[in-house]
């Protein structure tokens, strides 16, 4: 049988558009889809984006060399394999979890109070271009300890790797431009690392950099590259989720009001926007042994992108899969942030997200002070909504309306 239809194009404007409307299409009918101008595989179903994340002997991370290496400067994580990689994670989770997790929630709060504050008055912010992106850069420099006076040539670098990372066709324009991105970012990192090892903190760098594996401390290459691998991994997903949130809530006001009465349904509505939209949409593997899927063969040494969107609308694993239903039975929201998630947001298998739970504190400690702030909330007239990207997946901008507050002061401690 073959699955292929010749006429259907994940690279076509129209997928771009609104993936979405295609998912169910895709699993039906072409569950393992051939992209003939990239030579790879998109799975769409469930079952068979979990089996290619959770066996590890058949579908390596290998595609990562090409795909994230030459603008880490170094191996990343979901490269790593072994002793080394329970290593290298374990002290990459120390640094979101536990106590460290505590002072950096502090440095949420003070990161959504001071960017938030110049908009308050006006009633009107872009949640993505005004808000959500300096939030993510400013909060993942905190945690790192970099200096946030910094942070524009900071975001504009990390974006050039992000775009090498997540393009499924670059061009050589686009290359050149990615890498000269990374290595301004590695330039600028250098000198900081250099002066941790010298004068260490307790920030994640300075861990970074005086940790050692068989008695070997990690190279200069190998510690610019797990900074670069957090700032990339930590930043975006975190402020497309916000907005993501913030539009689903307002497209669904009897959920709104739910969540702004209990603040305790938040990490359901986060899990469940996780679910319905997930901002990494695709993860890419390397088939290590001719695989099998729906009576298709993905040769051996082809790379194979699992559709987290599609899979986590998948009927076979969610009742009523395209609503958004922050109460869903089939989701639950404590597990959805560890490694018992029903949902595929965070990956899963040994490379699931190291961030899960920090990334579910800060989105729940920004939502929690962005409600009660924008009274009446409401999208801004004018502004048709689009979201863009095929690898990351969020809105482009989300124009909102509120009620002018005239009284708030920046000081949230
Ligand atoms: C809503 C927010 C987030 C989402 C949706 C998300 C999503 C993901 C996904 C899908 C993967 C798996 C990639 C794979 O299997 O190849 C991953 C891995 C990873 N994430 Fe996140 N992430 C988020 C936040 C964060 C944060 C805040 C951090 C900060 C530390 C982080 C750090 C990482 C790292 C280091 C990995 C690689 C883990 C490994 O290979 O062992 N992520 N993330």
């Amino acid at each position: 049988m073959s699955l292929i239809d010749s006429r259907f194009s994940i690279l076509s404007e129209d997928f771009a558009a609104d993936p979405y409307r295609h998912f169910a299409r895709l699993r039906e009918r072409t569950p393992v889809h051939y992209e003939p101008e990239t030579g790879s595989y998109f799975l769409s179903r469930y079952q068979d984006v979990k089996r290619v994340l959770t066996d590890h002997e058949a579908f390596s991370t290998e595609t990562l060399q090409e795909r994230a290496e030459p603008v880490m400067r170094g191996p990343v994580l979901a490269q790593m394999t072994g002793a080394e990689h329970t290593a290298k994670r374990k002290i990459v989770i120390r640094a979101f979890t536990g106590p460290a997790l505590h002072e950096q929630i502090q440095a949420v709060r003070t990161n959504t109070a001071e960017l938030i504050a110049p908009f308050l008055p006006l009633g009107r912010v872009d949640l993505v271009n005004d808000f959500g992106k300096p939030f993510g850069v400013h909060v993942t420099l905190d945690v790192l300890a970099l200096d946030k006076k910094d942070w524009r040539r900071i975001a504009a670098w990390h974006s050039g790797v992000a775009e090498f990372i997540t393009s499924i066709v670059l061009t050589p324009e686009r290359r050149r431009h990615c890498l000269d991105c990374a290595e301004q970012l590695e330039a600028y990192l250098l000198p900081v690392i250099e002066q941790r090892r010298r004068h260490p903190g307790d920030d994640l760098i300075s861990t970074l950099c005086t940790a050692e594996f068989d008695g070997i401390a990690m190279s200069d290459r190998d510690v610019t590259a797990l900074i670069v691998n957090v700032l990339a991994a930590a930043t975006e997903p975190a402020d497309k989720t916000l907005a993501l949130l913030f539009k689903h809530l307002i497209d669904h006001p009897a959920q709104l009001a739910q969540v702004r009465q209990d603040p305790g349904l938040l990490p359901a509505a986060i899990a469940e926007t996780l679910r319905y939209t997930p901002p990494v949409q695709l993860i890419p593997r390397q088939a290590e042994q001719d695989a099998v899927f729906a009576g298709t063969t993905v040769p051996a040494g082809a790379t194979v992108f699992c559709m987290i969107g599609a899979a986590n609308r998948d009927p076979d694993a969610f009742t009523d899969p395209d609503t958004f239903d922050i109460h869903r039975p089939d989701l639950g929201a404590a597990r959805s942030f560890t490694a018992a998630a029903q949902h595929l947001a965070f990956g899963t298998g040994l490379h699931q997200c190291v961030g899960a739970a920090f990334a579910r504190a800060e989105l729940e400690t920004v939502a929690a002070m962005l409600l009660p702030l924008l009274d009446q909330v409401r999208h801004s007239p004018g502004h048709p909504y689009r979201e863009t990207g095929l690898y990351t997946r969020g809105p482009a901008s989300l124009p909102l309306d509120f009620t002018p507050v005239t009284d708030f002061t920046p000081v949230p401690h």
